[in-house]
C-alpha cells in the first residue's frame, strides 16, 4: 500500500521525509520519491530502487534540496502504471508547479485524462494520480486560486484517496484532502508532519489529528485549517498516541516479525489491562450496549489472518453468548446478498483498519440496517470512522507483513467481547466468566513459556526447511489456528501449506500423505483430544510425518508423531491464542533458514487498500 509523508516547518525537510518514508516501508512499495519546495521551484526526485536509492539520489543532487523547509514524499505500490520513475510520485503538472502525492485510486481518471488531453494538458505518465495536478493547473488557468482549484479538483475525484499538494508559487502552503485512506497531521513546535499512519510521526510528536472523509485542509506555519465536506470550518482534535518509540525499530531483532512474536506477552497484557476492570469486562461500548440483549445474529467480516481470528470468535461468541455467528471473507460478503437486519451486529476485524474489502463489507452491512462494531489495531484508521464503536487492540504498530501480535490481541478482544455479551444476555455462568478472565490473565506468562521453546522450534524448522508441502490439522477452535499456521508458513516461506479440520482427513487430504508431506497437528487437552488422536494415528499408520503441539504431559502421541512440543495447559477456549505462537515461530524460522525476506514477502503489502 502506498505511503504519504509531508513536512512543513523550519528544519530541512528532506531528512525528515526520508525517515518518515522509512517508517512507511513496511506497507510495501516498488518506487519512492520526494518533492522539495525550493526558492526556484519544486525539486522532484524519484527512484524505483529501495529508499536507499532515493537517499543516494538526493545526496547526489548535492544536498541542494537541504534548503527546503517544506516537502512531500511517497512510497508507491503500483496500481495504475508499472513501477517506473515516470510513474512514481510526486506527480506534477506539466509546468512542474503543482506537485502531488496520492494514496488510493481516482476511479474516474480515464474520463479526466480525456478531458485534460482535450484541453491540451495530456498526461505523460500512466498513473491515475497525474490527473490531479493537471486538473489543479487547468482550474488555475481558468482563474481559480490555488486553494479553490485544489478544492474543486477534490470534488471532481471519485474513489478512495488521500492527497498532499504543493504549489511552487505558494511555498508556505501544503494542501491536504482525505476521502478514504488515513491521513494524520502531527503537531510539533512550529512545525507539522503528515503521514499515512501515526507510527512515522512518533519520533517528532505524539499529538496527531486525523482528517475525516471529505475533509480538505491547509497547513501553513500558522497551523492547520480544515473544511469538512460541506465546506464548513471544523476542528479535528488531536489524539495522544501512546505507542512506544522503540515499537517501530528493530531493537536488536533481525526481523520485525521476530520482534513482534516476542512482543505478544506485553501486547496481550496491555490489551487486557485496557479492557478489564478487575474481573469485569469494560469495553466501553455504550453506543451498542442496548442492542446486545436482542441480538439475532452476528456477521463477522474480515480478510486473511483477521478472518481466522473471526473464525475463533465464532466459537467463543456462540459458546458464551449463544448468538449465531457467520464469518465471511469480506470480499465474499459484499457479493452474496447476506441476510442482515437491525438485530444483526456486523463486526469487522482488521489490524490496519484500512483493508478495502473489510471497509466496504461493513459499510454494506450498515446500509442494510446492521449495528456495527470494529476490532482494529490502528488509532485513526478508516474503519473506526465507519463503525458505531471500535475496540482497539493494544498491540502497538505491527510492521512485519505477516500478522502476529495483532492476531493474538484480536483473539483476546474477541474473548472479552464474547464474555461481555454472554454476561449481558445471561447465557453463561459467573464461574465460567471468572475462570476465563483468570485464563486470559495467565496468557502473557504462558506465551513467555512458549517463547522458551524457540530453540526446539528452530531445530524443527531446520530439519524441515526443504519441505514443499504442509498440512496443518486441528479440531474445534484449533482448526482456525491450523489455517493460520498454514497461512503464516506459505506467505513468508513460500511453502505450499493448507489447514484442515482433523476430522476431514479421511474425506480427501489423507490421499496427500507421503514422505514429502509435513503434517503439523494441534492437540491441546480438550473435548476433541481423543478424536484428534485417532485421526493422527490413522495418518501415522499411512506414513505421515507428524510434528505435534500438545498440552503438557500428553503421552498419547508418543511413537505416533516424530516431534512433539508441549505447551502450558490453558482453558480450552483460550488455547487458540497460545497455539498460534509456536506456529508463528515455526514459520518464521523456516522462512529465515530458507533465506526469505521475512518482513517483506514477495508480492504482498501490509495493507490491501484495493479490492
Ligand atoms: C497475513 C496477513 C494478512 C492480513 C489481511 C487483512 O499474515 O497479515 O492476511 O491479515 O490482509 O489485513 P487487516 O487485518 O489489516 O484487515
Amino acid at each position: 500500500m502506498c505511503g504519504i509523508a509531508g513536512y512543513l516547518g523550519t528544519r530541512s525537510a528532506s531528512p525528515i521525509l526520508l525517515d518518515c518514508l522509512k517508517q512507511l516501508e513496511y506497507r510495501g512499495y516498488d518506487s519512492a520519491g520526494v518533492g522539495l519546495q525550493l526558492a526556484d521551484g519544486i525539486q522532484i526526485t524519484r527512484s524505483v530502487d529501495r529508499l536507499s536509492g532515493l537517499e543516494a539520489k538526493l545526496g547526489r543532487l548535492n544536498g541542494q534540496g537541504s534548503a527546503a523547509r517544506v516537502g512531500i514524499g511517497h512510497t508507491r505500490w503500483a496500481t495504475h502504471g508499472r513501477p517506473s520513475e515516470l510513474n512514481a510520485h510526486p506527480q506534477s503538472s506539466l509546468d512542474g508547479k503543482v506537485v502531488v502525492v496520492h494514496n488510493g485510486i481516482f476511479e474516474n481518471f480515464l474520463e479526466l485524462r480525456a478531458e485534460l488531453s482535450a484541453y491540451g494538458l495530456s498526461p505523460i505518465s500512466q498513473t491515475d494520480t497525474e490527473c490531479f495536478p493537471l486538473l489543479v493547473s487547468m482550474l488555475m488557468r481558468e482563474g481559480m486560486d490555488f486553494g479553490q482549484a485544489f478544492a474543486a479538483a477534490v470534488r471532481r475525484m471519485r474513489g478512495n484517496y488521500s492527497v498532499l499538494c504543493l504549489h511552487a508559487e505558494h511555498p508556505d502552503r501544503m494542501l491536504l484532502a482525505r476521502s478514504g485512506p488515513t491521513l494524520g497531521v502531527g503537531f510539533g513546535v512550529g512545525e507539522y508532519f503528515v503521514a499515512s499512519d501515526a507510527a512515522p510521526l512518533l519520533p517528532h510528536t505524539r499529538e496527531v489529528a486525523f482528517l475525516e472523509d471529505g475533509d480538505v485542509a491547509e497547513l501553513n506555519l500558522d497551523g492547520l485549517t480544515v473544511l469538512d465536506r460541506n465546506a464548513a470550518v471544523v476542528e479535528r482534535a488531536s489524539v495522544h498516541i501512546d505507542w512506544e518509540l522503540g515499537a517501530v525499530e528493530l531493537n536488536g531483532y533481525r526481523h520485525f516479525m521476530h520482534k513482534e512474536i516476542f512482543e505478544q506477552p506485553e501486547a496481550l497484557a496491555r490489551t487486557l489491562e485496557a479492557h478489564l476492570d478487575g474481573d469485569v469486562v469494560a469495553l466501553g461500548l455504550s453506543e451498542l450496549e442496548g442492542s446486545f440483549r436482542d441480538l439475532e445474529h452476528i456477521a463477522i467480516v474480515a480478510c486473511g489472518t483477521s478472518w481466522h481470528a473471526g473464525l475463533v470468535g465464532k466459537f467463543l461468541i456462540e459458546q458464551l453468548a449463544r448468538v449465531p455467528v457467520d464469518v465471511d471473507y469480506a470480499s465474499e460478503f459484499r457479493y452474496r446478498s447476506p441476510i442482515v437486519s437491525n438485530r444483526t451486529l456486523a463486526l469487522a476485524i482488521t489490524q490496519s483498519g484500512e483493508t478495502a474489502d473489510t471497509i466496504a463489507a461493513l459499510r454494506d452491512a450498515k446500509q442494510c440496517g446492521a449495528r456495527t462494531l470494529a476490532i482494529c489495531n490502528v488509532v485513526g484508521a478508516q474503519i473506526a470512522r465507519l463503525a458505531e464503536a471500535t475496540l482497539f487492540t493494544r498491540a502497538g504498530p505491527e510492521i512485519g507483513v505477516a500478522s502476529t501480535k495483532a492476531f493474538t490481541t484480536e483473539l483476546a478482544l474477541l474473548a472479552l467481547l464474547a464474555l461481555h455479551i454472554g454476561r449481558v444476555r445471561g447465557t453463561m455462568t459467573a464461574e465460567l466468566g471468572a475462570e476465563l478472565v483468570r485464563g486470559l490473565r495467565a496468557l502473557p506468562a504462558q506465551i513467555e513459556h512458549v517463547h522458551g521453546l524457540e530453540d526446539a522450534i528452530e531445530q524443527l524448522a531446520g530439519a524441515r526447511q526443504a519441505t514443499t508441502n504442509a498440512l496443518y490439522l486441528g479440531r474445534g477452535s484449533l482448526y482456525p489456528i491450523a489455517l493460520e499456521g498454514a497461512l503464516k508458513l506459505k506467505e513468508i516461506s513460500y511453502i505450499h501449506a493448507e489447514g484442515y479440520p482433523a476430522g476431514e482427513l479421511e474425506h480427501g487430504p489423507m490421499a496427500l500423505i507421503d514422505p514429502a508431506l509435513q503434517v503439523v497437528a494441534l492437540m491441546p487437552r480438550d473435548e476433541h483430544r481423543e478424536r484428534t488422536l485417532s485421526n493422527l494415528k490413522q495418518a501415522a499408520a499411512r506414513g505421515a510425518k507428524i510434528v505435534a503441539f500438545v498440552s503438557e504431559g500428553e503421552r498419547g502421541l508418543d511413537g505416533v508423531a516424530e516431534a512433539i512440543l508441549e505447551l502450558p495447559l490453558t482453558h480450552p477456549s483460550l488455547a487458540p491464542i497460545l497455539y498460534a505462537v509456536p506456529l508463528q515461530l515455526f514459520a518464521y524460522h523456516v522462512a529465515r533458514l530458507r533465506g526469505c525476506d521475512v518482513d517483506r514477502p514477495r508480492n504482498l503489502a501490509k495493507s490491501v487498500t484495493v479490492e
